[in-house]
């Protein structure tokens, strides 16, 4: 689909010298996180806060309330949020681990354990910091990335009876669903799936809650792939498809089309309390949350926008162009092509590297070295360590309304170049590793 909207703001990139990039990827540690911004010229690192925002959304900036308490803004953003998503009770915060970390502070005790169908990297640190264990559940369809099961992000019912049957419903104080799930290739969850879920964990009074930040895409990818959707309006479908949890915790820097922000929303009047003093004591006042008003209008002004059914059709089709492109010159691609990013199936990529010389850091430094394109590494020796994740996935994410075709365009032109040239790379040595989310702040040298 064209784009459904116009450029009225540009910001001018450049691809500086092979030299030059040689030089910045030493002094980054081969970490391409660690990259100054603009030192690269085509950034696919996230889809996290990269939005461009609309004309709309930086006008109802400029409404942004800024009193101290209870602002027109934080009215604007919580009518929004129970308007489309149709919970009693919303917070903001500042952005989606905040809100993990909140949660979680109050609702996980040592040894307990939470199951998720696949848990971000900042969700499963935020629960192993209060003690927890981060279960991952997904069908066994996720880990096969050749496998065109539609709802690949689905939670496995049989291991989700399973865990509550051995650790005991008193060791889990929530369920959570990630939707998308970006963990494993940005793959959607159906409706036939949450439901399924939630009959189970109501029989144990397990409350269950989204990881929401790519809730509409997941929408759009249930109207497209479940049966009985395809008549139903987005909006439709988020209604059905949050009537079924408890709460969520939602990064507003994806779906949401904002550069910051989030909230927490939940029926539970007596949590929602907890949550309001604990928000009080480490983020701002409950109503903003760590924000400025002028967030709470952008985010409230983006989520709006978010479900608009043309940005949706245009969105996702970005993506699955530039995945069928690669597809299409015999790069190893994970399917089906999820709703937010194109994710590279690394040990197919690079099967002579093995796990130990970090094959998915080596790509991501081969691929910014070929033509300043930053990606990064999703499912690999850094996230979900403890899971034994089997996954070694490179992940190419397309920031909303910021690229044109063109710039897709190159990029597959360049990981072409690097996939004819792949029996040359070679894997790297571990330098230096942090204690937490090791991904973003781990460096190596060249073998
Ligand atoms: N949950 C999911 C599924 C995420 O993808 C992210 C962030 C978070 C929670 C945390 O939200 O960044 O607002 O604190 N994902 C980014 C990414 C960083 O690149 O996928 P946050």
């Amino acid at each position: 689909m064209t784009e459904p909207y116009k450029i009225k703001v540009c910001e001018s990139i450049k691809l500086i010298p092979r030299s030059e990039r040689e030089t910045v990827l030493k002094e980054a540690g081969y970490n391409v996180f660690r990259i100054p911004a603009d030192k690269v010229y085509i950034d696919l690192l996230s889809d996290s806060g990269t939005s461009a925002m609309s004309t709309r959304q930086w006008a109802s900036m400029l409404l942004g309330d800024e009193s101290f308490a209870y602002q027109k803004s934080y009215y604007r953003l919580i009518d929004t949020v129970k308007s489309i998503f149709g919970f009693k009770h919303v917070l903001p915060i500042h952005q989606g681990r905040a809100g993990e970390h909140i949660l979680f502070s109050l609702m996980v005790n040592q040894g307990d354990c939470v199951p998720n169908n696949m848990h971000f990297e900042t969700t499963r640190a935020n629960i192993e910091y209060q003690g927890g264990k981060a279960v991952n559940l997904v069908v066994d369809e996720a880990y096969d990335p050749k496998s065109e099961f539609p709802f690949k992000g689905n939670i496995d019912l049989n291991k989700l009876k399973s865990l509550i049957e051995d650790v005991g419903k008193q060791r889990i104080p929530l369920c959570i669903i990630t939707l998308t799930n970006n963990t494993g290739a940005g793959q959607p969850v159906s409706i036939e799936n949450v439901c399924a879920v939630k009959d189970i964990l109501s029989k144990y009074d397990i409350p269950l809650f989204f990881d929401a930040c790519r809730f509409a895409e997941n929408a759009f990818l249930i109207r497209e792939r479940e049966q009985g959707y395809a008549n139903k309006s987005i909006r439709e479908i988020i209604k059905e498809l949050f009537s079924y949890a408890d709460g969520c915790i939602m990064s507003a820097k994806k779906d949401a089309l904002s550069n910051i922000g989030g909230f927490i929303a939940m029926n539970n009047g007596d949590l929602i309390k907890q949550v309001e003093n604990l928000i009080l004591l480490i983020e701002g006042f409950p109503a903003h949350g760590g924000l400025a008003g002028r967030d709470l209008e952008a985010i409230a002004a983006g989520l709006e926008e978010a479900i608009d059914e043309e940005h949706l059709t245009h969105r996702v089709g970005q993506v699955r162009y530039l995945g069928e492109r690669l597809i299409n010159n015999g790069i190893p691609v994970f399917k089906p092509i999820g709703g937010h990013a194109v994710y590279i199936d690394t040990s197919e990529f690079l099967p002579n590297i093995p796990k130990d010389k970090f094959p998915s850091q080596a790509l991501l430094a081969a691929i910014y070295l070929e033509g300043g394109v930053r990606t990064a590494s999703l499912g690999s020796e850094f996230s979900n360590t403890q899971s034994g994740h089997p996954l070694e996935l490179v992940r190419l994410s397309v920031p909303r309304r910021v690229y044109t075709r063109e710039h897709l365009d190159y990029v597959v032109d360049v990981v072409t170049k690097v996939y004819k040239k792949r029996k040359t790379i070679k894997g790297l040595r571990l330098v230096h590793e942090p204690k937490f989310l090791k991904d973003f702040g781990v460096q190596f040298e060249k073998l």
